[in-house]
């Protein structure tokens, strides 16, 4: 058995996704951090295919940004973030362009190739095909193989921040964080002076996501456990359309096939989407998705079809080459058949809730990207404008970081030691698996894009007795990835459930038959540990 160790670093980043990454190279270089990554293979950002939105056409305005994204969000964004973000947008695309990143380029002019999705209304997306994750996280993951400031601590998940509880004058404020290293099973000790939440969203919570395995909310059920206010979460985004394959799990079929001309089909060949909306399949996702369930439940379908075949062979082979290769190997070639396509869980529209700068309401703790709050989404995010989110709070969470670092250094503290004298190793980890298989079902069913009241309470009450259980796992056996991933996972839909139960309004993302209308004064849902 390994000894556990205590670690010391400056920064701590908890996720190397698009946000991690770009505040860790934002950082200066005499700063010691540490950035922490709970599996290899990596978050959400690597899956990303759409794009980054940005205003770059002469054609196009900040304003009109703004406003496209002030409607998607339903009458909840913050103006005043939504105005930052996106005028911080072709600065940001700047930074990835330095990076190293390559968006695609028009063959004739070398200007960006700008596509579009649901929701704008320019051609304002930049993409690098239909991989812009994946070439956004290659091009920082190499650049910070040249950073020397950067420590990466690959398989180690975090399981509790540390925190001291305020005294007199002085506040609460973060100073490490437990780690399991997975490879060991022993449990580490990170010291830092300032911690950064870049952890991703919590879209595993449902049965049917188009989200990576790791997407179970850590960093909002760790936030929440040390004391910090979570908003809006009732507002968990369904992508309309991934693909319904028995043998595809969890692929996207990017929402671009349908900026560039695909359209929503029934069976018969009967295109929908115009009765519902006269965006039609460019109707912000909150309604696409919506309109593609209520048929799917009128007609008892397992799934629509999306038919991009009227583009092309050439068309569709240049703009979307992943997508047709992994259709092509399922048999499906969608230059001449149409795509069979379901809605699924994709984005966590709350979390954490953060200022302007990514800090929390405990000091040195700062959350970017997927698992904050920031006020940019509303109640339902807009195509695109989350990978620009995360490089906007990350350089902005590392410029407030380096301007206060100095301040927070002063004092010394007594890290106090991870305790497992009391635990034992378990013998029932069908429990974990059970749980982790039950807690998404339940979701699915009781939580998902139609709710009720009734169905909500159901759930209320499941997610409750869960939650004993789990602690009660928690404290008698070893912890186990998994059973830190069950135990965050208990916390997130919680956290669902009861601001869904709140919000007795039908607005953006969160429907309910029970309170159909919009409610005259919008608020956001904020959760207060302790008063819930
Ligand atoms: P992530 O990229 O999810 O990274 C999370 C990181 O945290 C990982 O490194 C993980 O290992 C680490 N981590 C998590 N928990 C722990 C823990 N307990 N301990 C240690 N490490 C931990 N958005 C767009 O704007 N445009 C798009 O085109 C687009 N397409 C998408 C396509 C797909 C299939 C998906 C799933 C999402 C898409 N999104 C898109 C959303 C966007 O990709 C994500 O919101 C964004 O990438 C999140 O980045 P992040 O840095 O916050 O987290
Ligand atoms: C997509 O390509 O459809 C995903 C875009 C996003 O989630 O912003």
């Amino acid at each position: 058995m390994h000894d556990p160790i205590t670690h010391h670093f400056d920064v701590l980043i908890l996720g190397a996704g698009a946000a991690g990454m770009t505040a860790a190279l934002s950082l200066p270089a005499h700063c010691r951090v540490a950035v922490l990554t709970k599996d290899p293979a990596g978050g959400s950002t690597r899956w990303a295919q759409g794009g980054v939105a940005a205003v770059i056409d002469d054609q196009d305005s900040i304003a009109s940004h703004i406003e496209d994204t002030l409607v998607a969000g339903a009458g909840l964004c913050h103006d005043d973030v939504v105005e930052y973000v996106v005028t911080e947008a072709r600065e940001a695309i700047d930074w990835l362009v330095n990076q190293g990143v390559a968006f695609t380029r028009d063959a004739d002019s070398d200007a960006f190739h700008l596509t579009r999705e649901g929701g704008h209304s320019h051609r304002r997306i930049l993409h690098a095909a239909d991989a812009t994750g994946w070439a956004i996280q290659d091009a920082l993951d190499c650049r910070a193989e040249q950073a020397s400031h950067l420590e990466f601590f690959h398989n180690y998940i975090a399981i509790d921040l540390i925190y001291e509880a305020a005294r007199g004058r002085v506040g609460r404020r973060v100073r490490g964080c437990y780690v399991l290293n997975k490879q060991t099973g022993v449990i580490d000790t990170f010291a830092a002076n300032a911690i950064i939440l870049a952890t991703g969203g919590a879209s595993k919570v449902y049965k049917y996501t188009s989200n990576p395995d790791g997407a179970s909310g850590d960093g909002i059920a760790m936030a929440w456990r040390a004391g910090c206010r979570v908003a809006n979460m009732e507002f968990n985004q369904f992508h309309p359309t991934c693909l319904y394959h028995p043998d595809a799990k969890s692929f996207l079929i990017s929402e671009a096939v349908r900026g560039e001309g695909g359209i929503l089909r029934l069976p018969d060949g009967t295109a929908f989407m115009s009765g519902f909306d006269p965006r039609a399949e460019l109707a912000p996702r909150d309604i696409v998705a919506r309109a593609i369930d209520h048929e799917m439940k009128r007609l008892g379908l397992p799934h629509v079809y999306l038919d991009i075949t009227h583009r092309g062979a050439d068309f569709i082979g240049d703009h979307f080459p992943t997508i047709r290769q992994k259709l092509l190997e399922l048999d499906i070639d969608m230059t001449t058949d149409w795509i069979p396509v379901v809605p699924a869980a994709h984005y966590t529209c709350g979390g954490v809730l953060v200022d302007q700068h990514g800090e929390t309401d405990l000091a040195g703790l700062y959350a970017i990207g997927e698992v904050s709050s920031t006020g940019l989404h509303g109640a339902n995010r807009m195509a695109s404008n989350s990978l620009l989110e995360c490089i906007v709070y990350g350089r902005a969470a590392a410029a407030h970081v380096t301007e206060h670092l100095g301040t927070y250094t002063h004092r010394s503290y007594a890290l106090p030691a991870w305790d497992a004298s009391q635990v034992t190793d378990s013998d029932e980890d069908v429990i974990i698996t059970h749980n982790w298989a039950e807690v998404r079902r339940f979701m699915w069913d009781y939580v998902g894009i139609v709710r009720t009241d009734k169905r909500l309470t159901r759930a209320l009450n499941r997610v409750e007795l869960l939650a004993r259980e789990v602690q009660d796992f928690y404290a008698n056996y070893r912890v186990t990835a998994d059973l830190i991933e069950l135990r965050n996972l208990v916390v997130v839909a919680e956290l669902i459930i009861r601001c869904a139960l709140k919000r007795q309004e039908s607005r953006g993302l969160h429907y309910t038959l029970d309170h159909p209308d919009l409610s005259k004064h919008p608020n956001d849902t904020i959760l207060i540990p302790g008063k819930t």
